[in-house]
């Protein structure tokens, strides 16, 4: 068939000892920057997404076509598809699971719990299902997140540190998988690596993300609320960039042992690894909104709130060193110099009529500005 011929070709990796990587998540933010990264280095990338409407999804498909002309290849489909996955598994000896599809997000959790359970605990199960009856068992490594070290105060948090104290369900559901990780790799011998990425930003972000929206509302003239801490104190965030989330997932792959097991039994101990991906330096939500009104030279109308939101941890900190010492993660990229890149794909994706200044890269005064 057709779409057979598609997952071979994708998936087949173009340099020596190329992986064949299944991404799971391909239309997300971080999963198109991650198949474009393998990609150009020449391995097979195949991706697979939902497309779900938790947030436009005319923007991935926005980021489908770009993978396209990349020639990376989407199936639709969701990961609770035991039959479709199992299929693909047997046309194609993945290497590499990349997966990052999940229900993100934490404040949407109290409105829909069920779809963080379906996709973050359900699905993942039935891709490790899929995983471990593979031949040959790819190794697995996945977006867990900053979120598991919930109400924590040790500052910067360390892997060790303890992730009892969820504050959401997303994040519950986060610590979950990594729970589960634990028994896959145990019984089954699976290679796995959970990644916890610390509020990621960048071009192609997510629209429900505060960054994201905060640009959008400030060039709209809307105001932006700022919450703070329950001790009235600034709230702040390990903002990382995506080149840099990028770089560590590919320095986890390249890394990752090969899974022990086959046909469903383990033969040898395998790889269980857990890393922080952050940006080692946080910022409180007040400074990221100063640093958007300078980009966007707009003054932001500010509602700050003297409490925090349910679901919300106070601050995040990553030590990175694990990372570091195992595949040389080093994020490069400060917050301001970051969201500079993001602005000017935000006025570009979106047609807004700025002139971007070549020789900077800073935005004009946007209209709605008084
Ligand atoms: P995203 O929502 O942009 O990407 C996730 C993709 O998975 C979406 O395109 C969605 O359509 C797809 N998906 C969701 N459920 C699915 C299912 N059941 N079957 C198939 N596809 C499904 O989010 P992102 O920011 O790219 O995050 C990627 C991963 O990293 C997620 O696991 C997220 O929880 C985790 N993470 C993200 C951040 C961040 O700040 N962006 C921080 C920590 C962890
Ligand atoms: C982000 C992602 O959304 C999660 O998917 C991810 O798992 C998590 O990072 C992580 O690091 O693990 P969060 O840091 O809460 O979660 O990201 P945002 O929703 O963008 O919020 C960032 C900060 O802005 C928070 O401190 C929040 O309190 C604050 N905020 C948000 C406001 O002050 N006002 C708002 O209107 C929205």
């Amino acid at each position: 068939a057709a779409w057979e011929k598609q997952v071979r070709h994708s998936s087949t990796p173009r340099r020596p000892n190329g992986f064949s990587v299944l991404v799971t998540g391909a239309a997300g933010f971080v999963g198109t920057h991650c198949s474009l990264a393998l990609k150009k280095r020449g391995d097979g990338v195949l991706g697979l997404d939902n497309f779900n409407s938790y947030y436009d999804p005319s923007l991935k498909r926005a980021r489908q076509n770009l993978l396209q002309k990349h020639e990376i290849f989407i199936i639709d489909a969701d990961i609770n598809d035991s039959d479709l996955l199992s299929k693909l598994f047997d046309i194609v000896p993945f290497t590499h699971v990349l997966h990052l599809a999940a229900q993100a997000g934490v404040r949407y959790a109290m409105q829909n719990p069920q779809s963080y359970v379906k996709s973050n605990i359900a699905g993942f199960v039935n891709l490790l299902e899929i995983a471990k009856a593979a031949d040959p068992q790819p190794a697995i490594v996945w977006a867990s997140s900053s979120s598991v070290y919930g109400l924590n105060t040790q500052n910067p948090f360390s892997e060790s540190h303890r992730t009892d104290q969820p504050a959401s369900l997303y994040a519950a559901t986060k610590k979950a998988g990594e729970e589960i990780a634990h028994t896959y790799n145990h019984i089954y011998g699976l290679s796995i690596t959970g990644l916890r990425f610390f509020t990621v930003y960048g071009p192609w972000g997510r629209p429900d993300m505060a960054y994201f929206f905060f640009t959008k509302d400030i060039l709209q003239g809307k105001s932006v609320n700022i919450y703070r801490t329950q001790d009235d104190k600034e709230v702040a965030r390990d903002f990382t960039y995506i080149d840099d989330i990028v770089k560590g997932c590919l320095g986890a792959l390249d890394t990752a042992e090969k899974s022990t097991g086959s046909g469903g039994k383990k033969k040898a101990p395998a790889q269980l690894r857990v890393y922080n991906l952050g940006n080692t330096s946080p910022v409180s939500v007040g400074k990221l909104v100063a640093i958007l009104e300078s980009l966007v030279n707009v003054k932001a109308k500010k509602h700050v709130i003297r409490m925090p939101r349910n679901g919300d941890v106070p601050f995040t900190h990553a030590n990175v060193s694990l990372a570091y010492k195992d595949f040389g993660y080093k994020p490069t990229t400060d917050l301001a110099t970051g969201l500079r890149k993001f602005v000017k794909w935000y006025v570009g994706y979106y047609g807004i009529q700025q002139r971007v200044k070549k020789e900077t890269g800073s935005i004009d005064k946007h209209p709605h500005d008084s």
